[in-house]
C-alpha cells in the first residue's frame, strides 16, 4: 500500500507521518518512510539542485523535468520494488505535488504535467492521499521559525522565499484536487493542534488498517 502526504510548507507533515508509521508498525506493517524530492540517492543531488535558494532563475519547465526526474527513480529503484515485497510505504510529497506546484501555483500547462506524471509513475498511483490543509500565512509563519531554529535547513528555502500568493495558489490547487479525487484524498485541518490532526490522521488509517488483509498487531 502507498500512503501519501501532501500540504503547504509548515503544515507538519513530517511530525504526523512519525506517528502514521508508529501507528502502522504496532499494528505489524513493515512500513518504508520516503519522500520526494530526494527519496534516493541520485534524487538527494537532484533535491539540493531543486530547493537552493540560489537557483532562483531556474525556469519552470527545468523545475517540472527535474521533480520528473526524481520521481522516475525513486518508483523504480525504491517504491516499486518495496511494494512488491509487501510493504507500506509512506511518502512525504508525490506526484500532486507536481500538479499542484508546477500546474496550479507556477502555471505550466496541466497535459504536460500530466503526461510527466504518467511518465514518471509508470502507472503507480497512491491509495490514499493525507493533505494537510491550512491557511499559508500560518504555514509559512511555522516553516520560518524552524528555518530561524535551524531545525529545517537554511539550504532548502526556495519555495519558502516564495510569494504569499504563490502559496495561496498551491493551497487552492490541493484543496482543488481533493474535490476531483474524493476516493483517494483525505483532507485534514491542520491548523488544529498537533494531537487533534494525529487523532483525526489514525482514525483514518484505522479504517485502513482493518480493510482488505489486516495484519495482527505486534505483540497480540
Ligand atoms: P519538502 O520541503 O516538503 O520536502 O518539499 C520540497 C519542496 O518541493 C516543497 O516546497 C514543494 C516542492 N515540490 C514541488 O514543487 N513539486 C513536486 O513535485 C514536489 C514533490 C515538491
Amino acid at each position: 500500500m502507498l500512503i501519501t502526504l501532501e500540504g503547504i510548507e509548515g503544515s507538519g507533515k513530517t511530525t504526523q507521518i512519525a506517528h502514521m508509521a508508529g501507528y502502522l508498525r504496532e499494528w505489524g506493517r513493515d512500513v518504508v518512510l520516503t519522500r520526494e524530492p530526494g527519496g534516493t540517492l541520485l534524487g538527494r543531488q537532484i533535491r539540493a539542485v531543486l530547493l537552493d535558494p540560489e537557483n532562483s532563475g531556474m525556469h519552470p519547465v527545468t523545475e517540472l523535468l527535474l521533480y520528473a526526474a526524481d520521481r522516475a527513480q525513486h518508483v523504480r529503484e525504491l517504491i516499486a520494488p518495496m511494494l512488491a515485497a509487501g510493504k507500506t510505504v509512506i511518502c512525504d510529497r508525490f506526484c500532486d505535488a507536481t500538479t499542484v506546484y508546477q500546474g496550479f501555483a507556477r502555471g505550466l500547462e496541466m497535459p504536460l504535467i500530466r503526461q510527466l506524471n504518467e511518465v514518471a509513475l509508470g502507472g503507480l498511483l497512491p491509495d490514499v492521499t493525507f493533505l494537510l490543509d491550512l491557511p499559508p500565512k500560518e504555514g509559512l509563519r511555522r516553516a520560518w521559525a524552524q528555518i530561524s531554529s535551524g531545525s529545517r535547513p537554511a539550504a532548502e528555502t526556495r519555495f519558502e522565499s516564495e510569494t504569499l500568493v504563490f502559496h495561496e495558489k498551491v493551497r487552492a490547487g490541493y484543496l482543488s484536487l481533493a474535490r476531483a479525487f474524493p476516493d483517494r484524498f483525505v483532507v485534514v485541518d491542520a491548523s488544529a493542534d498537533p494531537e487533534a490532526v494525529k487523532k483525526r490522521i489514525l482514525s483514518h488509517l484505522e479504517k485502513i488498517v482493518h480493510t482488505g488483509n489486516p495484519p495482527v498487531p505486534a505483540g497480540h
